[in-house]
């Protein structure tokens, strides 16, 4: 639901307090540069009414004092200037640094339900844009918020100690003219969030047609993406225009704030010199004291339009931030194991809670569990839907104890793999009780490759594990005529748009993961769907001669995995 204005000010405002808090020494730097360069301004008036008054009476001594201490001011001036940009831009990046790295954390440790309904191209644009947005409104238009606050502030006091009733002629017209560009101002947030997010849209189909282009060629569908693509653009680009039109007419509207007071002052300042009440000094000075106080009633407007742009970075980025995270691991290998007993459980009595305490200190020490070989799952009227409508998983109860295989069959939609999601924690049942005993390692439908070494690849499974486990682990796989076919054999570097593997490849690899992380309870989705009938037989080997010391559980269609199970349970 869309926030209203006020709310999402604030949220904006409390997520940069929020982001600054750690490096708030950066920002006091900068705003303490500010003031200096506040104060530094008003001398510097002072100093031209001096050098033009004491020139025109022509007092030699004057004369030389204010050179003098204008230099002094020039160089102070440029110091503090450094200060101010030096210390915005450590805010900046660190604070960007800081906003990257919990973005990236959230996207590891979301639960995966939260993840996979998010599009890539929406959360690219978060990771790269958004950040940028947020970065550069801190390093640009935040400090300079103050500073210029800061010095029209003294100037105005200024212009007040010297003339109150100049200082209320010649900002009369400024409410106006802001009226008129906030109002413009306020059609502008709007479009900036719709432009934010068409493009967003844009970036997550694009990189849809990079992933798809052998489906696209094989259906011949170039021409009619294209034309989806040309019309996204073709939406954004009417938008920037109309972005483009307002912010063209909020260019008169600020000229009309920046030139109207100046020529009301010189008329009413112009009238007081004549008359003998303002010497010509204090009218040079304090037209250039104006620019500070007409400065940000310029500034504001753009300044709004920089945070508006902020608003919807940052709305974004509280997306992604307002995502569920899974539990911490306990253990390695043993994360999803440990999250789904601890997520599944949450309204179990206490007895059964303690079973689950019981079990998650095990984890630490799973190393017993295994020697006992007492595998167990137990599933209590589970119930599972991934929306409010069609249940996919219905009251389904089953409990095992010990060894073995179990296939999980049923016709294609029938609901295996959201069953292996369930048991690796992946999704939370809606209703029912799961009850796993020990680790889980997965091997899921669509495996995953990384872009690195075949080596790399398949030892991210187990980063503790020696050389020797990863190569056998390849070798039980059934990958070696892989590896004897890469150039660099196991260190050749694999990945789409490096060395792409085969279906059955990237299956081995997954097979070859999980052979090493050796959970003791494996949840296999059908892992030979892609094999040839030899190889088949290789993997199924290994799966038989695994079974007589983990749990194995395989989502199956091919009566080849069905015949080895010791039990089958049939979806419906
Ligand atoms: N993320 C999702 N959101 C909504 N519905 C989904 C999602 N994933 C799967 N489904 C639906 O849930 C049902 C079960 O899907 P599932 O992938 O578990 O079937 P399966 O038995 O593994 O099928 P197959 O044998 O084809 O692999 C299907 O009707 C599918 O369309
Ligand atoms: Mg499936």
């Amino acid at each position: 639901m869309q926030k209203n204005n006020k709310l999402q000010y604030k949220s904006a405002f409390t997520f940069l307090t929020e982001l600054i808090k750690p490096h708030k020494k950066w920002y006091l730097l900068a705003s303490l540069a500010s003031i200096v360069l506040a104060v530094s301004e008003l001398i510097h008036a002072k100093l031209s009414q001096l050098l033009i008054d004491s020139s025109i009476l022509g007092k030699i001594n004057l004369i030389v004092i204010s050179i003098f201490s204008f230099s002094i001011i020039l160089i102070l001036h440029a110091f503090f200037e450094y200060i101010k940009m030096l210390c915005s831009a450590k805010l900046s990046t660190s604070a960007g640094k800081d906003l990257k790295q919990k973005i990236c954390h959230i996207l590891l440790y979301a639960k995966y339900k939260d993840m996979a309904n998010v599009q890539t191209g929406d959360i690219l644009k978060t990771v790269n844009v958004d950040t940028e947005n947020v970065c550069s409104f801190l390093e640009g238009s935040l400090i300079d918020l103050f500073s210029q606050l800061i010095m029209a502030f003294s100037a105005l006091i200024y212009l007040l100690y010297i003339n109150p009733r100049l200082a209320v002629v010649t900002f009369i017209y400024t409410p106006i003219g802001m009226f008129f560009t906030l109002t413009l101002n306020k059609k502008m947030k709007s479009l900036y969030i719709i432009e934010e997010n068409k493009s967003g849209k844009a970036l997550s189909f694009i990189e849809q047609l990079i992933s798809q282009i052998p489906v696209i060629k094989s259906f011949v569908m170039e021409k009619q993406l294209r034309i989806r693509l040309y019309n996204m653009y073709r939406d954004i680009g009417n938008v920037q225009k109309d972005i483009s039109v307002w912010n063209a007419l909020m260019q008169p509207a600020c000229s009309s704030t920046s030139y109207i007071p100046r020529i009301v002052y010189l008329i009413y300042a112009g009238k007081l010199v004549i008359e003998n009440n303002m010497s010509i000094g204090t009218l040079i000075a304090v037209f250039e004291l104006l620019n500070f106080i007409i400065g940000p009633t310029v500034y504001f407007p753009f300044l709004l339009n920089s945070f508006n742009k902020s608003i919807a970075s940052i709305n974004r980025i509280e997306k992604i931030y307002s995502m569920n995270l899974e539990e911490v691991k306990s253990c390695e290998n043993s994360k999803l194991c440990v999250n789904s007993i601890i997520e599944k459980h949450k309204n179990l009595d206490n007895n059964v809670k303690n079973n689950i305490l019981l079990d998650k200190s095990k984890y630490n020490q799973n190393i017993d569990i295994i020697k006992s070989g007492i595998n167990k799952i137990e599933l209590l009227n589970v119930n599972f839907s991934y929306d409010d409508n069609a249940k996919i998983i219905k009251s389904l109860s089953f409990s095992h104890e010990g060894n073995g295989i179990i296939a999980l069959c049923g016709k294609s939609g029938s609901g295996k793999t959201t069953l292996i999601d369930l048991l690796s924690g992946l999704y939370n049942q809606n209703s029912g009780e799961i009850k796993l005993s020990s680790p889980c390692s997965v091997v899921t439908q669509d495996a995953y490759i990384f872009m690195d070494t075949l080596f790399k690849n398949i030892h991210m499974a187990k980063p503790s594990a020696a050389s020797d486990e990863v190569i056998s682990s390849i070798q039980l796989a059934g990958l070696d005529v892989l590896v004897e076919k890469l150039e660099f054999g196991h260190n050749s570097m694999i990945g789409d748009g490096v060395r792409a593997l085969s279906g059955g490849e990237k299956q081995r690899v997954s097979l070859a993961r999980a052979i090493l992380s050796d959970a003791p309870i494996w949840l296999l989705d059908e892992p030979t769907s892609s094999l040839d009938i030899e190889t088949e037989k290789i993997i199924i080997d290994v799966i038989k001669k695994k079974s007589c010391n983990h749990l194995i559980i395989i989502a199956a269609h091919r009566q080849s995995l069905i015949d080895i199970a010791d039990r089958r349970i049939e979806l419906v």
